[in-house]
């Protein structure tokens, strides 16, 4: 019985990483598509909105990041074997953060109310259901490693940097390759002891995760929408200033 147990678990867990890639790829396309990130795949990015992105990642990275190491440090079953130090972002987006807003960085950052409502959830299911985390791990972190390196080259060309001040978020120093690891974190997933019930609500899970996401970007298009008017309506007005024959 036991046995059989264990491979009613085997079998359904094979299917885990499938089942997120799979289960999150409509919310994949619609993150891709919201007028921040459009925007910001073709360069257009105030370096406004993306402090405040890397700022609203950060309440959300520590949430993570602090939930997971206590979970792990209490031995949980299922949430300790995802606890793989080399993706941890914190202290790359804090090094980022000096760079943006200056040594006094701390003091100066507030989550968003789509953030601080992604934290809330965060600490929630950590407490409820810390199993549902791994949804929230996948989103964030295989998204990272997955198109970061392009996201990387797109902020250094719109920000206009050199070097890699500003785009720690983005470097995994300690993974050498990309794509060996994705094979281990998905194997990982695969061999986790759930049910098929779990399973689904992790999917479940992935895809609020994605929600929270959009629900940044869609509050930071907002933004950057004010932002262009205002260089644009400046624009405006000094040409007009200039064709004036006052
Ligand atoms: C900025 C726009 C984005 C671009 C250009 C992008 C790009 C990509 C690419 C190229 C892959 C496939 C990599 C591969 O086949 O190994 C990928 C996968 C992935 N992305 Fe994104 N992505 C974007 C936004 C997001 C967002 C907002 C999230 C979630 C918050 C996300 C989460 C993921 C995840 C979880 C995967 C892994 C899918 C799998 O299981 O194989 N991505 N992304």
């Amino acid at each position: 019985m036991v046995g059989f147990l264990v491979n009613e678990y085997e079998l359904m867990s094979i299917a885990l990483s499938r089942q997120l890639r799979e289960g999150t790829q409509k919310s994949h396309t619609m993150a891709e598509n919201t007028g921040f990130i459009s925007c910001f795949l073709k360069g257009v990015v105030d370096k406004s909105s993306y402090r405040n992105l890397l700022a609203d990642f950060y309440f959300v990275y520590s949430a993570m990041e602090d939930e997971i190491k206590r979970l792990s440090e209490n031995n949980h079953s299922i949430v300790s074997k995802i606890d793989f130090h080399e993706l941890y972002r914190r202290e790359k987006i804090e090094k980022d953060l000096y760079f943006y807003f200056g040594q006094n960085w701390s003091t100066l950052l507030k989550p968003s109310e789509p953030a601080q409502a992604y934290v809330d959830r965060i600490h929630q299911i950590s407490n409820e259901q810390p199993e549902l985390l791994i949804g929230h791990h996948y989103s964030r972190y295989i998204g990272d490693l997955s198109g970061g390196q392009l996201l990387k080259k797109i902020t250094q060309k719109a920000m206009n940097l050199s070097g890699d001040d500003g785009l720690n978020f983005y470097i995994f120093d300690q993974i050498k390759d990309e794509k060996a690891f994705k094979n281990v974190y998905r194997s990982t997933l695969d061999s986790l002891p759930i049910s098929p019930h779990m399973a689904t609500l992790i999917v479940e899970e992935a895809n609020k995760a994605f929600k929270f996401n959009m629900d940044i970007f869609n509050e930071l298009e907002g933004n950057l929408i004010a932002a262009i008017g205002k260089i644009l309506f400046r624009f405006l007005t000094r040409s007009s200033r200039k064709g004036s024959t006052e």
